[in-house]
Parts: structure tokens; sequence; C-alpha cells
């Protein structure tokens, strides 16, 4: 896999997020990526930097273009330095959630993009990677 371009921001307030959204819709109209898709991954991501302004204060977002095997994609990878996730089974499952909110969140965001990885450790913070392909 080949990285085609690489641009990372800082999550701290709301509207670090609607910079990052409008960049990433950007991004997803440069590759081609049709509407459907643009929309699955721009609501996994904005999702996954709402919990890192939520609970870990804020973190930064790296977005990529990457070059797979038959068709381009967007890789982000959102890190924090935040409090971590203790057991990631547990916060992975529907209907979990220590805000008192629906707690849809990180499994419906990994339902809408190709490819989602979370390594998390308690005290150090928390990293998530989504892969959305442009035509996945
Ligand atoms: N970046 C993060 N840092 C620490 N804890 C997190 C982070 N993201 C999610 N969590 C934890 O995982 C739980 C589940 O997250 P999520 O599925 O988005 O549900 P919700 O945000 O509605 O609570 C959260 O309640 C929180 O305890
Ligand atoms: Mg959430």
């Amino acid at each position: 896999m080949i990285v085609l371009s690489s641009d990372k921001i800082p999550i701290s307030k709301e509207l670090d997020m609607v910079v990052f959204r409008n960049r990433l819709k950007e991004l997803a109209v440069k590759i081609g990526m049709g509407l459907v898709n643009q929309t699955k991954l721009i609501t996994a991501a904005s999702e996954l930097s709402r919990n890192m302004l939520r609970y870990a204060n804020g973190g930064t977002v790296l977005m990529e273009i990457i070059k797979g095997p038959t068709q381009n994609g967007l890789r982000i990878t959102f890190s924090d330095k935040g409090p971590g996730i203790a057991d990631i089974t547990q916060a992975m499952r529907d209907g979990f959630s220590t805000g008192k909110s629906l707690g849809l969140g990180l499994p419906g965001a990994k339902r809408l993009v190709s490819d989602f990885e979370i390594k998390s450790t308690v005290g150090k913070g928390t990293t998530i990677i989504i892969t959305k392909w442009k035509n996945g």
C-alpha cells in the first residue's frame, strides 16, 4: 500500500471537527468516492472525533489518501492521549456507553467503513485507524 497524500490536524474544540469534516469531504471528492460512501465515512469519522473530544479532551487526526491493490481509499488515524479504554470488547458492543448516550458510536462507526482497528492503553491513550475504499 502506498500513501499518496497526508494531512494532520488537531482536534481540540467543536470548530476543529467542522474543519476536519470539510477537509475529509474534499479528499473524498478528490479520489472520486461516491456520495453514499462519503456519507458513511464522514458519519464514522464524526463519531470518532466526537469521542476524542468528549472522552480524551481532544487529539489529532491524520488523513491519508492511500493506493491499495485495486483502488484508492482514505485512511484516517485518530490519536489521543486520554484515559484509554480498559475493555475494548465491551466498548465495541452495541449499546455500551459510559457517557449515558446510545452507545452505537464505536460499533456503528465500524460497520460504516471497510476496515477498523483500535488500540488503547489505559492511562496512555487510544488510537483508532479506519479505512474506506473508494468503492468499498
Ligand atoms: N477516545 C476514547 N477515549 C477513551 N474512552 C473512549 C474513547 N472513545 C470511546 N470511549 C469509551 O467507549 C465507550 C463507547 O463509545 P461509543 O460506542 O462511541 O458510545 P458513546 O460515545 O455513545 O458512549 C464510551 O462510553 C467511552 O467509555
Ligand atoms: Mg460515541
